[in-house]
Protein backbone atom coordinates (compact mmCIF):
# COMPACT_ATOMS: atom_id res chain seq x y z
CA UNK A 1 0.00 0.00 0.00
CA UNK A 2 1.52 3.77 -0.94
CA UNK A 3 -0.44 6.25 1.16
CA UNK A 4 1.10 10.13 0.58
CA UNK A 5 0.59 12.78 2.63
CA UNK A 6 0.26 16.43 1.81
CA UNK A 7 0.15 19.65 3.15
CA UNK A 8 1.25 23.22 4.49
CA UNK A 9 4.16 23.27 6.34
CA UNK A 10 3.15 22.69 10.35
CA UNK A 11 0.62 20.39 9.27
CA UNK A 12 2.06 17.64 11.18
CA UNK A 13 2.70 15.64 7.78
CA UNK A 14 6.13 13.96 9.11
CA UNK A 15 4.82 13.00 12.41
CA UNK A 16 1.59 11.69 11.54
CA UNK A 17 3.58 9.67 8.41
CA UNK A 18 5.91 8.24 11.30
CA UNK A 19 2.43 7.14 13.21
CA UNK A 20 0.97 6.05 10.39
CA UNK A 21 3.68 4.14 9.20
CA UNK A 22 4.80 2.50 12.37
CA UNK A 23 0.84 1.21 12.56
CA UNK A 24 0.13 -0.17 9.21
CA UNK A 25 3.76 -2.02 9.31
CA UNK A 26 5.08 0.30 6.27
CA UNK A 27 8.10 2.63 5.52
CA UNK A 28 7.94 5.76 6.42
CA UNK A 29 9.59 8.16 3.67
CA UNK A 30 9.89 11.61 4.48
CA UNK A 31 10.95 13.62 0.92
CA UNK A 32 12.55 16.53 2.69
CA UNK A 33 14.65 13.96 4.53
CA UNK A 34 15.62 12.13 1.02
CA UNK A 35 16.60 14.89 -0.40
CA UNK A 36 19.05 15.68 2.48
CA UNK A 37 20.25 12.44 2.36
CA UNK A 38 20.63 12.47 -1.17
CA UNK A 39 22.35 16.20 -1.49
CA UNK A 40 24.63 15.67 1.64
CA UNK A 41 22.88 19.00 2.48
CA UNK A 42 20.18 20.34 4.71
CA UNK A 43 17.09 21.80 2.89
CA UNK A 44 17.66 25.57 3.87
CA UNK A 45 21.47 25.20 2.93
CA UNK A 46 20.30 24.48 -0.34
CA UNK A 47 17.74 26.95 -0.58
CA UNK A 48 20.34 29.20 0.95
CA UNK A 49 23.14 28.28 -1.85
CA UNK A 50 21.33 26.83 -4.75
CA UNK A 51 18.04 28.78 -4.75
CA UNK A 52 14.26 27.67 -4.74
CA UNK A 53 14.21 26.93 -8.49
CA UNK A 54 17.40 24.10 -7.47
CA UNK A 55 15.37 22.89 -4.80
CA UNK A 56 12.11 22.13 -6.87
CA UNK A 57 14.25 20.54 -9.72
CA UNK A 58 15.62 18.17 -7.16
CA UNK A 59 12.10 17.56 -5.39
CA UNK A 60 10.57 16.29 -9.03
CA UNK A 61 13.43 14.09 -9.47
CA UNK A 62 13.37 12.43 -6.01
CA UNK A 63 9.21 12.31 -5.88
CA UNK A 64 9.64 10.68 -9.53
CA UNK A 65 12.43 8.61 -8.00
CA UNK A 66 10.19 6.98 -5.13
CA UNK A 67 7.00 6.60 -6.76
CA UNK A 68 8.50 4.41 -9.80
CA UNK A 69 11.18 2.69 -7.56
CA UNK A 70 9.29 1.92 -4.26
CA UNK A 71 6.41 0.19 -2.80
CA UNK A 72 4.73 -0.12 0.73
CA UNK A 73 5.67 3.35 2.32
CA UNK A 74 3.87 6.31 3.84
CA UNK A 75 5.66 9.19 1.96
CA UNK A 76 5.67 12.74 3.37
CA UNK A 77 6.00 15.42 1.19
CA UNK A 78 6.47 18.76 1.51
CA UNK A 79 4.75 21.67 1.52
CA UNK A 80 5.55 22.72 -1.55
CA UNK A 81 5.89 19.58 -3.88
CA UNK A 82 2.38 18.99 -5.17
CA UNK A 83 2.58 22.72 -6.43
CA UNK A 84 5.41 22.12 -8.83
CA UNK A 85 5.72 20.60 -11.97
CA UNK A 86 3.66 17.65 -12.73
CA UNK A 87 3.66 16.62 -9.35
CA UNK A 88 0.37 16.39 -8.36
CA UNK A 89 -0.15 14.33 -11.26
CA UNK A 90 1.91 11.73 -10.69
CA UNK A 91 0.72 11.71 -6.80
CA UNK A 92 -2.66 11.03 -7.62
CA UNK A 93 -1.87 7.99 -9.91
CA UNK A 94 0.51 6.21 -7.29
CA UNK A 95 -1.14 5.92 -4.05
CA UNK A 96 -3.66 6.92 -1.82
CA UNK A 97 -3.02 10.70 -1.22
CA UNK A 98 -4.50 12.46 1.70
CA UNK A 99 -4.54 16.42 1.89
CA UNK A 100 -3.64 17.70 5.91
CA UNK A 101 -5.71 20.54 6.24
CA UNK A 102 -4.72 23.32 8.96
CA UNK A 103 -6.71 26.42 9.29
CA UNK A 104 -4.50 29.32 8.66
CA UNK A 105 -5.00 29.78 12.72
CA UNK A 106 -3.67 26.16 13.79
CA UNK A 107 -0.62 26.89 10.67
CA UNK A 108 0.79 29.84 12.11
CA UNK A 109 0.24 29.07 15.70
CA UNK A 110 2.86 26.06 15.07
CA UNK A 111 4.73 27.63 12.52
CA UNK A 112 5.82 30.87 14.67
CA UNK A 113 7.90 28.66 16.76
CA UNK A 114 9.50 26.83 13.81
CA UNK A 115 10.67 29.67 11.31
CA UNK A 116 13.59 29.23 12.03
CA UNK A 117 14.38 25.33 9.93
CA UNK A 118 11.95 26.67 7.16
CA UNK A 119 13.76 28.89 4.13
CA UNK A 120 10.43 30.22 3.12
CA UNK A 121 9.19 31.79 6.46
CA UNK A 122 12.48 32.82 8.36
CA UNK A 123 12.68 36.43 7.19
CA UNK A 124 9.41 37.12 8.02
CA UNK A 125 8.48 39.20 11.44
CA UNK A 126 5.47 36.90 13.79
CA UNK A 127 2.99 39.87 12.24
CA UNK A 128 3.61 39.06 8.56
CA UNK A 129 2.92 35.05 9.77
CA UNK A 130 -1.11 35.10 9.30
CA UNK A 131 -0.94 37.05 5.85
CA UNK A 132 1.93 35.12 3.99
CA UNK A 133 0.16 32.14 5.22
CA UNK A 134 -3.46 33.26 4.00
CA UNK A 135 -2.11 34.10 0.27
CA UNK A 136 0.33 31.54 -0.11
CA UNK A 137 -2.34 28.67 0.99
CA UNK A 138 -4.72 30.52 -1.64
CA UNK A 139 -2.23 29.72 -4.26
CA UNK A 140 -1.63 26.35 -3.10
CA UNK A 141 -5.41 25.33 -2.45
CA UNK A 142 -6.25 24.13 -5.55
CA UNK A 143 -3.61 21.50 -5.90
CA UNK A 144 -3.77 20.37 -2.25
CA UNK A 145 -7.81 19.72 -2.88
CA UNK A 146 -7.36 17.52 -5.62
CA UNK A 147 -6.05 14.70 -2.99
CA UNK A 148 -8.10 11.22 -2.57
CA UNK A 149 -9.05 12.36 0.64
CA UNK A 150 -8.93 15.73 2.60
CA UNK A 151 -8.73 15.84 6.53
CA UNK A 152 -9.21 18.32 8.94
CA UNK A 153 -6.64 18.44 11.35
CA UNK A 154 -7.56 21.64 13.78
CA UNK A 155 -7.49 20.42 17.64
CA UNK A 156 -7.13 16.81 16.84
CA UNK A 157 -4.62 14.78 18.66
CA UNK A 158 -2.08 12.64 16.31
CA UNK A 159 -3.65 9.48 17.27
CA UNK A 160 -7.39 10.77 16.45
CA UNK A 161 -5.97 12.12 12.54
CA UNK A 162 -4.25 8.67 11.98
CA UNK A 163 -7.09 6.78 13.72
CA UNK A 164 -9.13 8.24 11.17
CA UNK A 165 -6.91 7.93 8.06
CA UNK A 166 -6.99 3.69 9.12
CA UNK A 167 -10.85 3.28 9.52
CA UNK A 168 -11.73 5.61 6.70
CA UNK A 169 -9.36 6.49 3.92
CA UNK A 170 -7.52 3.33 3.39
C1 LIG B 1 8.39 23.92 1.64
C2 LIG B 1 8.14 23.11 2.71
C3 LIG B 1 9.20 22.35 3.40
C4 LIG B 1 10.40 22.11 2.48
C5 LIG B 1 10.85 23.40 1.87
C6 LIG B 1 9.75 24.08 1.06
C7 LIG B 1 7.24 24.63 1.00
O1 LIG B 1 8.69 21.11 3.87
O2 LIG B 1 10.09 21.18 1.48
O3 LIG B 1 11.28 24.22 2.89
O4 LIG B 1 7.39 25.09 -0.15
O5 LIG B 1 6.17 24.71 1.64
P1 LIG B 1 7.69 21.00 5.16
O6 LIG B 1 6.29 21.21 4.68
O7 LIG B 1 7.93 19.60 5.64
O8 LIG B 1 8.12 22.04 6.14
Amino acid sequence: MEVILLGYMGSGKSTIAKGLAKQLNLEMIDLDHYISDKEQDSISSIFKNKGEIYFRKLENKALKEILTTKKNYVLALGGGTPCYANNMEMIIEHGVSIYLKGSIQTLRSRLVLEKASRPLIKNLEDHQLVEFIAKHLFERNPFYEKATHTLKIDDKKSNEIIGQITSNML
